[in-house]
């Protein structure tokens, strides 16, 4: 007999194809169904045991959808962030996150910026969606706290090989895109873009 994890994998693959709402769905109640696992599956006791900072428990030869597990700490913020062209299903094992969305609005002098839309505090069993475009946060208000991650593709390949996530960083005051040598693209304005040196008061983040 199965245990959770394989039957998780195996059900994702049994829809899988390109993104609907309908696929959202079922891969939602699919995770949703995995992160309540009873405690004693020994993939989830291993996880409780070690509560990795980053662990792959699944990556599927087909289809490319990953299933990751990370332990955060209470207080780690992790600040907004896309996943470029990916979509995203977060689960809390345990603890409490608090994930907060956001917009990138372009203001009426041609600067861009991000707006919070709001925070929703997510527990255990409870999971969030995240599509394409997105832009999101996260804050460990219950730690350590153990998370599930489903990403219908390899997130460090979207992000170093590809380069299509983009981090924002606290720099005067507004949330503004994150230049891979950590220097902040401050102002997107009419005229280009402006880069920010990272000594102007820029508070960088994970
Ligand atoms: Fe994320």
């Amino acid at each position: 007999m199965n245990n959770s994890l394989e039957t998780f994998a195996e059900d994702v693959a049994s829809v899988w194809g390109p993104l609907t709402a309908e696929l959202v769905s079922a891969a939602r109640q699919h995770l949703e169904r995995l992160v309540c696992s009873p405690a004693t599956e020994s993939w989830l006791e291993a996880l409780y045991c070690d509560m990795p900072a980053r662990e792959e428990l699944y990556n599927d030869p087909a289809d490319g959808f990953v299933l990751l597990a990370h332990a955060e700490h209470a207080r780690l913020y992790r600040p907004p962030h896309d996943h470029g062209r990916g979509w995203v299903i977060y689960a809390v094992v345990c603890g409490e996150i608090e994930m907060g969305t956001y917009a990138r609005i372009d203001g009426e002098s041609g600067a861009s910026r991000l707006v919070k839309r709001y925070a929703t505090l997510v527990r255990p069993g409870q999971v969030q969606v995240y599509l394409p475009g997105d832009i999101h946060d996260m804050l460990c208000v219950a730690g350590p706290a153990l998370l599930l991650r489903f990403s219908d593709r390899d997130l460090q390949h979207e992000d170093k090989v590809e380069h299509r996530v983009t981090r924002y960083i606290h720099c005067e005051g507004l949330w503004t895109a994150r230049l891979q040598d950590n220097t902040a693209v401050g102002i997107v304005s009419r005229e280009g873009i402006a880069k920010h040196d990272k000594s102007a008061g820029c508070e960088k983040h994970g």
